[in-house]
Formats: structure tokens, sequence, C-alpha cells
């Protein structure tokens, strides 16, 4: 119980901080993510008064590999939506206005039906943690085959994610591809795994890997 209140307490800070960059991001018109999309390789984001009729040219991100095939995660985005999972984004009424932006990213199992209009209805992107797979293969239908255009970036320690048949969330992935071929899910490499920790800690002052302190 205590766990449980103390990661929504995270994640309503988590809230308040993002709320804030995005007020930020629309005074100045354009920011940066630095903890985030230096992880995916995005030095920098515009924020932009809304409009991403130009050619996206994609990018290869070799920290990120297909499960099904082994290739690199290939995204270039020029406008970044990264909608926060906490109970506060409802009553937001901001919906329409994610749903311009060229990249929206989600976090975990994250809902969009019936709060589209808080919350907006694409999803280019989950990012996943290891602990959230078996709540996405609970709806697996409405993940990886309704939802077959999002892309599933799932994160994890190295021994849930070991490809040699001993990890076990690699494995409910590799079957999950098996039985949904449509499905675009990568998980992260060991190196860009450490590489995140290392900005994680970086930015926080915080070890994830000591604490218990899991953030999406
Ligand atoms: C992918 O999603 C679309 C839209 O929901 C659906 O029409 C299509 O059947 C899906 N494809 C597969 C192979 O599930």
């Amino acid at each position: 119980m205590a766990c449980i209140l103390k990661r929504k307490t995270i994640v309503v800070i988590g809230f308040a901080v993002a709320f804030l960059v995005v007020i930020i991001a629309r005074l100045t018109n354009e920011v940066n993510f630095p903890l985030m999309l230096s992880c995916f390789g995005q030095s920098s984001v515009q924020w932009m008064p809304f409009s991403y009729t130009q050619k996206r040219h994609l990018r290869a991100h070799y920290g990120y590999l297909n499960v099904k095939n082994q290739e690199p995660l290939q995204l270039e985005c020029d406008l970044c939506a990264i909608i926060s999972n906490s109970g506060q984004m409802t009553e937001q009424k901001v919906g329409s206005e994610i749903d311009q932006a060229s990249c929206i990213w989600r976090m975990n199992n994250a809902p969009t039906k019936g709060y589209e209009e808080d919350v907006g209805k694409r999803t280019t992107i989950r990012v996943v943690s290891h602990t959230s797979v078996p709540l996405l293969l609970k709806n697996a239908d409405y993940f990886f085959k309704e939802t077959n255009s999002t892309i599933y970036v799932i994160w994890g320690p190295f021994r849930n994610m070991r490809k040699d048949g001993s990890g076990i969330v690699y494995n409910m992935l590799k079957k999950t591809v098996d039985s949904y071929p449509e499905a675009k899910i990568y998980v992260t490499t060991e190196k860009r795994m450490s590489y995140c920790d290392e900005i994680f800690k970086k930015e926080t002052g915080k070890d994830r890997l000591q604490g218990s302190l899991m953030t999406s």
C-alpha cells in the first residue's frame, strides 16, 4: 500500500513537472526535453505552432531493436507531445491540441479510449516499463491489433530483457510478436539502458538501480 501511494506521489509530481514544461514551451515556442528525448537520440525538439506538413526523414536509433527482426527503431519527430499518465490529465480538454503533434508519446498502458477529449486519440509511441508489459498483454487485442500503428518501446533491467531464453519479459514480447505479426515492439539495448540510467541519475540525483524509485 505504501508503495502504491509512493508511486502515486511520484506520478503526480511527474505530472506537475511535465505540465510546467509544457507551459514554458508554449511561452517560448521552443524547448528541449533533455531527459527523455536525449534517451531517444533526439537532441532537441522545436515546439512550434502546429504544422507538420514538411516531409519527415526517418532516422535509425540503434539503442532500440525490433523484437521480430532486430532492426533499429526508425523515428523522426518535429513536434512531440509527451502525455503524462496521471489522473490529473482528466478535465484538461487538450485532446485536439495533442492530436496535432507529429509524435505523440504515452506512458505504459495509459488509456486514450473514453478520454479522447482530454488526452487525444493518436499514439505514435508508448514507452513501457517491463513491469507494465503484463498490463498490455491483458488487453493485447487492443494494443497490438486495434492500435497496430503504435510503436512500443519496452525498457527494463537486463535480467528480464535478455534474449537467451531466460529473460521473462523478452520471452513475453517474443510470444506477442508471434501472435500479432503487425505489432511494432522494440526493446532497449543494455547499452542504451545504462546510458539512460546515467542521464536519470544526473538529472534527478537518484540512482534508479539502487532505490525503489520507478518512473515512467
Ligand atoms: C491494424 O489496425 C487497423 C486499424 O484498427 C485494422 O483495420 C487492421 O485490421 C489491423 N491489422 C491487423 C493485421 O491486425
